[in-house]
């Protein structure tokens, strides 16, 4: 399977010239997949000038194709802006706006339905001393109430990230043990749901205050498809470190 990256910027730069330069300074790997997820107001602009170069993405969708619904935006007009992969779940978006499983399940759907590939973020809890079996539980709920109504788990990406891993919510170091073992949990999910073929198939990434001089052992285990990047990726040097090392 083919290593892949996603920058999600969150909601940086704040201008245009800023978001150009930032691209303008990646090195995309090679040999693996590189997703860049801007603020929505910056595709168009960015996937014209480096949409041959890179993949792009947005960080959230609503769930109707179209309507009275102030301030959203439909998986139609990512799509028509350029973008092909969009992040669902963020536990930003759980902790700050509310965002339940049953609307995760929504926008995936609808995201899905658009043609765009969800990277499907499950985390645990934001307390650092949750135990490894309730971040296991909590994951097997928000899987399964996330791809509920799903034939199949093709165009779907699952990011690992524990709420408390996130560089702003604390940053806490996870080993790349216990992210193997998640990584695995993970796949036997979705086994379990869309049959054998989902192990080889679905890619499984890690995400949390992975930078250039963390990323290399998950990788070193062959369990782990590649990460969701935050903090890193506003920083050229230190993500082309990792852009480099995949
Ligand atoms: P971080 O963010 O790399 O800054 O921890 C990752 C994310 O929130 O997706």
């Amino acid at each position: 399977m083919k290593t892949i990256v996603i920058a999600n910027w969150k909601m940086h730069p704040e201008t245009l010239p800023q978001a150009l330069k930032l691209v303008g300074a990646y090195r995309p790997p090679r040999a693996g997949t590189l997703v860049v997820c801007p603020p929505a107001v910056f595709l168009p602009g960015l996937v014209s000038r480096f949409g041959r170069k890179m993949a792009f993405g947005a960080q959230d969708c609503f769930w109707a194709p179209a309507g009275a619904y102030t301030g959203e935006i439909s998986p139609a007009q990512l799509q028509a802006a350029g973008a092909r992969y969009v992040i669902l779940g963020h536990s930003e978006r759980r902790k700050y706006f509310a965002e339940d499983d049953k609307m995760v399940n929504r926008k995936l759907r609808a995201a899905l339905a658009a043609g765009l590939t969800p990277v499907l973020c499950l985390g645990g809890g934001l307390a650092a001393e949750v135990s490894e079996s309730k971040v296991k539980s909590v994951i097997q709920r928000q899987f399964n109430a996330a791809v509920d109504g799903l034939k199949s788990a093709k165009n779907l990406i699952l990011v690992f990230e524990p709420a408390y891993a996130i560089s702003t919510f604390g940053g806490q170091r996870v080993g790349a043990d216990a992210v193997a073992r998640m990584a695995e949990n993970l796949r036997a999910l979705a086994a379990a749901r869309f049959g054998s073929r989902a192990l080889s198939t679905l890619p499984v990434l890690y995400g949390g205050s992975v930078d250039g001089k963390t990323f290399a052992p998950y990788l070193a285990g062959g369990r782990i498809d590649g990460f969701l990047v935050g903090g890193a990726s506003l920083r050229p040097n230190e993500f082309n470190r990792i852009l480099r090392g995949v």
